[in-house]
């Protein structure tokens, strides 16, 4: 499904620096953040066939859920703009429903794109996966297709396919590392990789072991070639250190690639970690995924 301003395939940008030829290792970026401006990275993988679905389903509203920053609900308003669904995105904050001077530049974006908002209060937002609550609110909606928090399903997890096929043909990658909120796209990654091919999620949220049971369901089969890095959190969801910052700076000045606070900051720190720990094997040939993200960078 082809979807206007889209670059695909997206380039694998070398990144050559004297510690990765120190180590053994050569290194790429999958730039993910360059195949459309607004869905970009990972959320064009995961919304791709859900949006082909709603379409199927006579859906005519897309509707979902975030906090102020969430770069899924910037997605969703461009793509439902992009494909003729109306959006509505349920939002953590009730605080922001008479306050749009408060709006992050997510919601302003996702507002100029058509998305209606619902401003939740921080209770009933702890609903959003209660299964009796989303029935009530689908017959409430009933021309609506829901998506969860993050856009994360089982047709979510089979988007990553088409990914898996295109990096394959431009490298043969030993390594692919990749940032995880929900860790869907770890588990599409993983799901479609070959089980020769390590998958590496770091955590950008603190105490993300919770997420692994999930994960499993979603790949459905038995799949050894992945692992959660957890300890790269820097604090927490939203939260970072001087230690993570300096790392963005360096990379982002070194290789001209940006990064965002949330997700790939912590992917880049996380994997020089890994490097400086002696996690890669001479030969491997390492691909860090940039899923974008960077309208975050705004605020
Ligand atoms: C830029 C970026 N990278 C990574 C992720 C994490 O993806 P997932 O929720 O599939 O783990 C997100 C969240 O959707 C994101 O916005």
């Amino acid at each position: 499904m082809p979807i206007p301003h889209q670059q695909i395939p997206t380039p694998l940008q070398k990144l050559v620096s004297p510690v990765f030829a120190q180590a053994g290792i050569e290194v790429w970026i999958k730039r993910d953040d360059l195949n459309h401006p607004l869905i970009q990275g990972n959320k064009w993988h995961k919304l791709k066939l859900n949006l082909e679905q709603a379409k199927q389903q006579g859906a005519q509203e897309l509707i979902s859920f975030g906090g102020a920053y969430s770069n899924h609900i910037a997605a969703l308003a461009a793509a439902g703009k992009a494909y003729g669904f109306a959006t509505r995105g349920f939002i953590r904050g009730d605080e922001l429903a008479h306050n749009n001077q408060a709006w992050s530049a997510t919601l302003k974006t996702a507002a100029e794109n058509g998305m209606m908002f619902e401003f939740l209060s921080r209770s009933e937002y702890r609903l959003r996966h209660n299964p009796s609550w989303l029935s009530d609110l689908q017959q409430s909606y009933p021309n609506g297709f829901i998506l969860p928090e993050g856009g994360s399903n089982p047709l979510a997890v089979a988007g990553f396919e088409s990914l898996i096929n295109e990096l394959n043909q431009q490298l043969d990658f030993s390594h692919l590392l990749c940032a995880v909120g929900t860790g869907g796209s770890l588990a599409g990654m993983a799901k479609f990789a070959r089980a020769d091919q390590q998958v590496w999620g770091i955590a950008s949220l603190k105490q993300a072991d919770y997420l692994i049971p999930q994960i499993k369901d979603w790949i459905a089969e038995d799949k050894q070639n992945w692992h959660l890095w957890t300890e790269f959190h820097g604090g927490g969801y939203g939260k970072t250190t001087d230690e993570i910052i300096n790392k963005t700076n360096e990379f982002e000045t070194q290789f001209n690639v940006l990064l965002d606070p949330i997700y790939t900051a912590k992917l880049v720190y996380g994997f020089y970690q890994l490097l400086s720990n002696g996690c890669f094997k001479r030969g491997s040939r390492v691909v860090l995924y940039h899923s974008g993200g960077l309208q975050g960078r705004e605020g």
